[in-house]
């Protein structure tokens, strides 16, 4: 079964053809990280209005690229959940329209759960696309129970999935995700948008030693809370430049070093890690999984996969990192499980949900 994924709830406008939620035919993904850098974040109104200038070319593409015209379309797959109202619509729309033109079905599909469904695609289809040629797949898919840590700009989430569709959340931020954090953190040290690569490739020049930053202690020991460790980075900036809390943290940039940032940056990405590795780890000792993932755009940092390689006592095999930030083959490959359980919606009815969180399923 053929299934045409299509993503557009925040910056990024995506399409993909995937195979059996398994076999990756075509991956096409349009960022507007340019567009956002120069306000330091997105900005929901520029977003919509981007995602409507490409969406279309971006879909011709996946197909093109995939080699297939509608005829071998089976079914359409698009995030209709969480995201930016405005993103959310161009997508779900673009994808209602060509539901009813080509008459095929389609599944809405919640991008936090698709995003562990990066880690299902296990294989690409042999071809010249370029798109396609570097990426290195897991050997084999996920098996049940899994632990699925998912980390990205608007989630922290520790999921157990007991099966396809039969999840329950063990866990999630009780303010600000992690990948926020890393903007935020990076905002304040003066690194570019968006902050979680840039903290990453800075912190390769620093000390993680330096600071000694909190971690959050919680009731539930799988919750996250990285409001406050955001919060003492500042705080430890004002003091290291000789300020107290009410210097305003736009005029901190141009006070540091290279040295000071990077070790900022690798202060706060060791603390921040660790505390990610710490409640995986006690996840995995308390639900014995026989596997674990990691999920979403903070999935994508390598110290991240090293520490948690190094501390678990299995095998994890990573999902490209390409596939860990906003794509359409996640929504294709979830898309596929959800097509072998639901029913598809009608395409005049589908609304979109700009806030729903995972919560237990069965
Ligand atoms: O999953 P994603 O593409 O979009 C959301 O659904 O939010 O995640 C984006 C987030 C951003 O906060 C970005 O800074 C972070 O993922 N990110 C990273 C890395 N690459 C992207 N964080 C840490 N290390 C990275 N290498
Ligand atoms: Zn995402």
């Amino acid at each position: 079964m053929k299934i045409l994924g299509i993503e557009s709830s925040c910056d990024e406008t995506a399409a993909s053809v995937v195979e059996d939620g398994r076999i990756l035919h075509s991956f096409v993904v349009q960022t507007q990280i340019d567009i956002h850098k120069q306000y330091g974040g997105v900005v929901p109104e520029v977003a919509a209005r981007s995602h409507i200038e490409v969406i279309n070319p971006v879909i011709n593409q996946a197909l093109t690229e995939a080699g297939c015209d509608w005829d071998d379309i089976d079914a359409i797959a698009v995030t209709y959940a969480p995201g930016l109202i405005g993103s959310l619509l161009v997508g779900t729309l673009a994808a209602r329209t060509l539901a009813i033109i080509h008459r095929k079905p389609l599944y809405p599909i919640h991008h936090v759960e698709a995003h562990v469904y990066a880690n299902f695609i296990t294989e690409k289809r042999e071809s010249g696309v370029n798109s396609l040629s570097n990426l290195s797949f897991p050997s084999k898919q996920p098996t049940f129970p899994m632990l699925a840590l998912i980390v990205s700009g608007n989630h922290s989430n520790l999921v157990l999935f007991r099966n396809h569709g039969d999840y329950e959340l063990l866990g999630q931020t009780q303010d600000d995700a992690v990948g926020e954090a890393f903007d935020k953190v990076a905002k304040i040290i003066g690194l570019p948008y968006p902050g979680g690569p840039s903290i990453a490739k800075a912190a390769l020049d620093g000390d993680p030693q330096k600071y000694t930053l909190p971690k959050a202690r919680l009731d539930n020991p799988y919750n996250f809370s990285f409001s406050g460790l955001k919060t003492a980075l500042l705080r430890t900036v004002q003091r290291e430049t000789g300020h107290d809390y009410t210097f305003p943290s736009h005029e901190l940039p141009r006070l540091l070093n290279d040295v000071q940032r990077a070790n900022f940056a690798a202060s706060f990405q060791r603390t921040a890690i660790e505390t990610l590795v710490d409640k995986t780890e006690r996840a995995f000792r308390d639900y014995t999984p026989t596997s674990v993932v990691i999920a979403g755009g903070v999935a994508a940092n390598q110290e991240l996969r090293r520490q948690l390689s190094k501390r678990l006592p299995i095998i994890i095999e990573y999902a490209p990192m390409q596939l860990c930030t906003d794509n359409g083959a996640m929504i294709a490959a979830l898309g596929y499980y959800v097509a072998q359980k639901k029913n598809p919606v009608d395409p005049y009815e589908l609304e979109v949900v700009p806030s729903l969180s995972m919560t237990k399923t069965a």
